[in-house]
This record gives structure tokens, sequence and C-alpha cells, in this order.
């Protein structure tokens, strides 16, 4: 088993250290959810309701968004850079280190 470090920034300079396991198939919004953060993620992870959003700060390059993540980012009233659904973010061995904050 294989678990990577994910960092949450909660105020500026100040970044929690979240552990997660990269062989059980989790998002990171499950892991942000399990780890107390007030994601609401209503759609479960379908990349339909956006309540997930999170801003990738730093860390390693991810995989492009999908079209239906992208649709669903262009509905947000503020989009950051580094917008992202956590819910289409797979935590692997390639997403240790990523530096997010919660938006919204
Ligand atoms: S949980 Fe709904 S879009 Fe991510």
């Amino acid at each position: 088993m294989t678990d990577i470090r994910i960092y949450v920034e909660e105020t500026p300079g100040q970044r929690r250290e979240i552990i997660g396991p990269t062989d059980m198939g989790l998002s990171l919004m499950e892991l942000l959810k399990a780890s107390d953060y007030p994601i609401q993620a209503t759609c479960g992870g379908m990349a339909l309701c956006a309540t997930c959003h999170v801003e990738v700060l730093a860390g390693p390059s991810l995989p492009e968004p999908g079209d239906d993540e992208l649709d669903m980012l262009e509905t947000l009233p503020v989009q950051h850079e580094g917008s992202r659904l956590s819910c289409q973010i797979r935590l692997t061995p390639n997403t240790d280190g990523l530096v997010v904050r919660i938006a919204g």
C-alpha cells in the first residue's frame, strides 16, 4: 500500500498535511471529505455540482480536465487559474505532494 501526501492550504501560508491511500481508487474529494473539510459533493463525484471545487496551488502536474469537468468549471462564478473539481482527481502516486486550497 502506498500512501501519498496532500497539503491543504487552510489560511495563507498555513498548510495541513493529509495522507491518502492510492490503492483504493479514491478521489481527492473523498479524501477531503474524510478529512472533515466542508465539501458537499452533492452529485457524488459525477462532475455535476461543482461543490468540490478546489484550487491547485502547487505540486505535480495533473492529467488535463475532461470535457465534463471543463463544462462544469465554466459555470462557476469565480474561477482560478488552478481551478479543478476534486472529485475528478484520482489519488495516485503521481498526485503525491499536491497543494490545494478549498475554493468557495
Ligand atoms: S462532487 Fe459534484 S462535481 Fe465534484
